[in-house]
């Protein structure tokens, strides 16, 4: 979603604003725009389309320096994609950048018509500019606050005012705003990737707390005027991990870093062979009393959420059901103390799951976050956390963050069966060792690429396409679906592969590619009886089976072998083969694989 900078200091703000724009591209966005102090005052540049456009126009207008200013990626909510739509928006003395949804705009707007002020924009953000600038009365402090009150809905601003040059305000409801100082002045970001470059240490600011950044420091004030400390956070990244590395996406990036990704998230849970979240704070006494789970989380992360079931269902016999947040969170779920609500995000700020995790905490469950962003509102807001040690993760489609939520979940499974006496030492060790050993198979099934390479090139002109599985390879089958459609574009469904001949079955043609996952071995008759189904109705078929299995070279067109794996830890292997079946197929279409259309990073409207 929209993506913020703020910079005030001794260095360009102009070159700072536009470089933070480029790094925070991958959020997903429609127009970018900046605003800075000059002599004469604070100037706006806007560009529809990619932020080099934006930085051309920089270029062509405007020849002044400037030491502070704001700058935004706009993902279009209210209003369409245009320069007068675009941000920073401008109102009386007020400049903002806005990211969020302001749900009470139409009923401020007509406020505002009743003293003769107009926007000149259909979007949501300028109504708020107009809402500050009706407050201000030359103490900005104040303005906001007065501002705020009136405002419904969720929101990050960064606000400069024309008679307080050089400085910038900012202030957050639900939309994640980060801040720190660094030698060259005050930085501020809807993320981290664009803060990484000036510090590794930087702190989130808290919700309703007004931060005025300076050259030389960044004061937090309550809402009572109050002067607070922020918590400093530090990340253990660096700015290459935020770049290409001579990769030619994002997204190939980190699916090569997955074996890291899960060293780093599974080693520091492991203590003498066995599964420990003392690191974690995470004490014993949180499996207590629990009698049902409930997993809710949005796109992938509620997909890893389909393969964690399975091995916490089995090892603890504690029922798990998996629910789409942004449905959670408007049914009257049956949950309670007794309850465990667990919620996976990468950016641990997506809306709806936020959303669900607040209403389990009315609810009075307990809750636990599996979270890859340090410091994010889910995190935040959860009773515990385990934290996922992806590193950023740039392109929107979701590859290392979903295995190492995969990991997580198995961690959490392997904890709380030790726990409550449901597994021994002995059987905890050993499936340590399996999910350890998962780590070098992914390792080997990176070196697949090429043989991928090749059979994407029959997915190329495909309209359609399905993803059949059963078991753990039906949650797979999820995955491997919303991989491919948000990147390639093309149609395709992920079907329960009993469940086909029930209704599905019929558009199954004439070479429809069906992409059959067959790993699980307790299922593996059943499943090769649906792949003859599909076959003998013209399906071009590939199948991704374990080593282990023998099938007769009549039942597919292509076939992938995962290299051998225990049933249960399949999933891992069999994740990097779909992430590049989505990947190749969306290359040999020629198409940008970082940046999807219409699609963001990182959902924060519901
Ligand atoms: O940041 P989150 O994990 O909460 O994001 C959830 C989904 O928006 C995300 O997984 C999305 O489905 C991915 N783009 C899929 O690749």
């Amino acid at each position: 979603m929209c993506g913020i900078i703020g910079f005030t200091g001794i260095l360009d703000a102009k070159t700072v604003l536009t470089e933070g724009l480029k790094e925070l591209e991958y959020r997903g966005y429609d127009s970018a725009g900046i605003s800075f102090f000059t002599d004469n005052g604070i100037r706006t540049v806007k560009a529809t389309g990619k932020v080099s456009n934006l930085c051309d126009k920089v270029k062509e207008e405007s020849k002044e320096t400037a030491a502070c200013g704001i700058g935004h990626t706009r993902w279009a909510t209210h209003g369409g994609v245009s320069d007068v739509n675009c941000h920073p928006h401008k109102a009386g003395k007020v400049t903002l950048i806005h990211n969020g949804i302001i749900e009470n705009y139409k009923e401020l707007q007509e406020e505002l018509a009743k003293d003769g002020q107009f926007p000149v924009s259909q979007t949501d953000s300028e109504i708020a500019a107009m809402v500050i600038n009706s407050c201000y009365n030359g103490n900005p402090v104040q303005a906001i606050k007065d501002a705020v009150k009136k405002l419904d809905g969720a929101y990050a601003f960064c606000i400069m005012f024309e008679d307080h040059p050089d400085v910038i305000y900012a202030i957050r409801n639900g939309s994640p705003l980060v801040a720190a100082s660094c030698e060259e002045g005050s930085v501020i970001a809807s993320d981290m990737v664009a803060l990484i470059k000036y510090s590794k240490d930087y702190f989130v600011l808290p919700e309703r707390h007004i931060a005025r950044l300076t050259k030389n420091e960044i004061v937090v004030t309550d809402m009572e005027h109050r002067v607070i400390m922020p918590k400093m956070l530090h990340v253990n990244w660096d700015v290459a991990a935020a770049r290409k590395g001579g990769y030619d996406y994002f997204m190939l990036k980190e699916i090569h870093e997955q074996p890291d990704s899960l060293r780093n998230t599974i080693a520091p849970r492991v203590v003498d062979g066995l599964p420990d979240f003392t690191a974690d704070q995470i004490p014993d006494s949180m499996f207590d009393g629990i009698h049902k789970i409930v997993i809710t989380a949005c796109g992938t992360a509620m997909h890893a959420g389909l393969i964690g079931k399975n091995m916490i269902e089995k090892l603890t016999r504690v029922p798990v059901s998996v629910e789409i947040a942004s449905e959670f969170r408007y049914a009257s779920p049956i949950i309670d103390e007794h309850t465990l609500v667990i919620t996976i995000s990468q950016s641990g700020e997506t809306a709806d799951t936020l959303a669900a995790l607040r209403l389990a905490r009315e609810n009075g469950s307990k809750t636990l976050s599996i979270v890859n962003v340090k410091g994010s509102s889910i995190a935040r807001e959860s009773d515990y956390v385990l934290y996922t040690h992806a590193g950023p993760e740039i392109a929107v489609a979701s590859t290392k963050a979903y295995t190492v939520q995969l990991s997580a979940l198995y961690l959490f499974a392997f904890r709380f069966a030790l726990v409550t006496g449901k597994l021994t030492e002995e059987a905890a060790r050993d499936y340590i060792g399996k999910l350890e050993h998962a780590i070098s198979i992914v390792e080997e099934v990176l070196s697949y690429d090429k043989q991928i390479e090749t059979i994407c090139q029959r997915l190329k002109t495909a309209e359609d396409l399905f993803f059949i599985g059963r078991g753990l390879d039906y949650g797979l089958s999820c995955e491997g679906s919303i991989k491919l459609k948000e990147i390639s574009y093309i149609h395709s469904e992920a079907y329960a592969a009993g469940e086909l001949k029930h209704g599905t079955i019929s558009l199954i043609t004439d070479n429809i590619p069906v992409i059959a996952l067959a790993t699980q071995e307790n299922v593996l008759p059943k499943m090769i009886s649906n792949i003859r189904e599909v076959r003998s109705r013209g399906a071009m078929v590939i199948l991704v089976t374990n080593a282990e299995v023998t099938v007769d070279a009549s039942l597919c067109d292509h076939l992938i072998k995962l290299p051998a794996i225990a049933d249960e830890f399949a999933p891992f292997a069999a994740a990097v083969v779909l992430q590049y079946i989505a990947y190749y197929t969306a290359i040999s279409r020629g198409l940008n694989v970082d940046q999807p259309r219409n699609l963001a990073k990182s959902v924060t409207v519901e």
